[in-house]
């Protein structure tokens, strides 16, 4: 590690998430915004967050930015939608620097995004109830009409590397039929594991349908957020120095992390 990791601009980006799901966020980055360094944690050893009660996502999320601010981050980025749902607005007060949320990126692009007014929201239990994006939603526009389907198996289906299997396909299916009766035009990915699957999701969609997923958005707002605060990482030569950390075995996350990053993922375990 070099020296310059102490200057403000030089930090890393944290992310975190309850597994890989947020290595779609981490894409993204890698994409728009190819200078700086990311440190990533993922909860493997405490996912689903889904099902969980509200307060002890929170209580996992707050672990996980105290361990992330020991490893100098300027920013902290929840890529994890349950975990934004359950108190994005707690975690600002905690902490002096930035801090992101996945629900409204996403909310901003699908609103832009229909044409008929009929938006469909997946997400995990925890998300769809907390009824976080169709709050988002009407805060925009009040004439959507919205059409939320929890899908708890997904995040199971993809951290247990199954999605190309028939059964996958199956309980897509299964998912996504209340939302193509009701004829919806746009589909929020409301977890950030589900673009991890769209090709699934696509299929059982169908091609006209726009499929919005908030890494994108929420990549170019960090950008927004860095040249504002004078934040960007000047484009030198110093290396890019990206770190992953997993809470528990890393050989699936990093065989997944691999086949979507396109390049290496060594992973380290830490116990809480
Ligand atoms: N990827 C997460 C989300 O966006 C968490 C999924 C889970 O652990 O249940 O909600």
């Amino acid at each position: 590690m070099n020296n310059e990791t102490n200057i403000e601009p030089y930090k890393a980006v944290g992310i975190l998430d309850s597994g890989v799901g947020g290595l779609t966020v981490v894409r993204e980055f890698f994409h728009q915004l190819p200078y700086e360094s990311i440190v990533y944690f993922g909860d493997t050893a405490r996912m689903p967050y889904g099902p969980r009660q509200h307060d002890e996502v929170r209580r996992f999320a707050l672990e996980i930015i105290e361990f992330l601010q020991t490893q100098e981050v300027k920013l902290v980025v929840v890529a994890c939608n349950s975990a934004t749902a359950a108190g994005l607005p707690y975690y600002r007060e905690q902490l002096d620097i930035p801090v992101i949320g996945v629900i409204e990126p996403g909310v901003r692009a699908a609103v832009e995004a229909t044409q008929n007014g009929r938006i469909g929201v997946i997400g995990t239990t925890g998300t769809i109830s907390s009824g976080a994006y169709e709050r988002d939603i009407r805060k925009l526009d009040t004439s959507v009409q919205i059409f939320s389907v929890a899908c708890p198996l997904l995040v199971l289906i993809v951290e247990n590397n199954l999605v190309k299997t028939p059964e996958a396909l199956r309980v897509t299916e299964e998912y996504l039929s209340p939302l193509k009766e009701e004829e919806v035009d746009t589909v929020i990915l409301g977890c950030t594991h589900y673009p991890l699957m769209t090709d699934l999701i696509r299929e059982v969609m169908g091609d006209k349908v726009n499929l919005i997923s908030s890494a994108e958005e929420i990549a170019r707002e960090a950008k927004e957020i860095f040249t504002f605060e004078g934040l960007l990482r000047p484009l030198n030569p110093v290396k890019v120095n990206h770190r992953f950390f997993v809470s528990g075995k890393p050989s699936i996350f990093e065989e997944i992390g691999q086949r979507f990053l396109g390049k290496p993922v060594k992973a380290y375990q830490v116990i809480f």
